[in-house]
């Protein structure tokens, strides 16, 4: 069974209760914090987590696209966050900001931009609870998929069985019902999927779908 979770970037903001009913049957509901620095774009942030871990059952998975997340990750945590998501590209510290994220019971997953390689990885791949694998640049909803960055989940997959290792792999950009299933095969655990849910018109249908699929 795969994971997933919707990337509310892509939902309604003038209805998000709504939308937020949609997606009762997802397994996290996933949070892109830009900071149009890191990333050439500007989202949301503290406010509106704090008002949807009000409200929201769904476990929080937050994407931080912000330069210096070490800044902020505390706060992020204190608003709920079960999963917290660090780019490598952004932090130099890497090793250090795992442990503080993981001190907390959240899970620490680090990042990938589309042309970052695997092997940058590979000294921290044992302190970390997951890899999200970007098939897109981030910024944007609504993007195509890159083939060639989805190669990485598959190089990460052959990694994690030869040395034992239980970290997640997630997949996040361009993932749809058509790019799904090729990811699951490849080793993705959780995907996250913006325009593919929240702009379909059955997104309950897309959700148990994308549920259904195994290796
Ligand atoms: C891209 C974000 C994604 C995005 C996914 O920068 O990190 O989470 O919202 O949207 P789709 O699935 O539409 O590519
Ligand atoms: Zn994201």
């Amino acid at each position: 069974m795969s994971k997933v979770s919707p990337s509310i970037l892509a939902a309604n903001f003038m209805n998000l209760q709504q939308e937020l009913d949609k997606i009762k049957r997802a397994d996290y509901l996933h949070i892109d914090v830009m900071d149009g620095h890191f990333v050439p774009n500007i989202t949301f942030g503290f406010p509106l987590i704090e008002a949807l871990n009000k409200v929201e059952t769904l476990p929080l998975d937050v994407h931080l696209m912000i330069s210096d997340p070490s800044k902020y990750v505390d706060r992020f945590m204190d608003l709920g966050a079960s999963i917290i998501a660090v780019h490598i590209e952004a932090e130099i510290h890497l090793h250090r900001l795992l442990e503080r994220i993981k001190s907390r019971e959240v899970k620490a997953f680090v990042a990938l931009n589309p042309h970052t390689p695997v092997n940058s990885l590979e000294s921290i791949l044992p302190f970390l609870d997951g890899v999200l694998v970007m098939t897109v640049n981030p910024g944007f909803t609504g993007q195509k998929f890159i083939p060639l960055a989805a190669e990485k989940i598959r190089q990460l997959d052959t990694i994690r069985q030869k040395k034992g290792f239980e970290f997640e792999i997630a997949v996040d950009g361009g993932v749809n019902l058509n790019t799904a299933p090729t990811v699951v095969e490849y080793g993705a655990d959780i995907l996250v999927m913006g325009a593919a849910i929240f702009r379909s018109d059955f997104p309950e249908k897309v959700i148990e779908e994308v549920k259904g699929l195994k290796r």
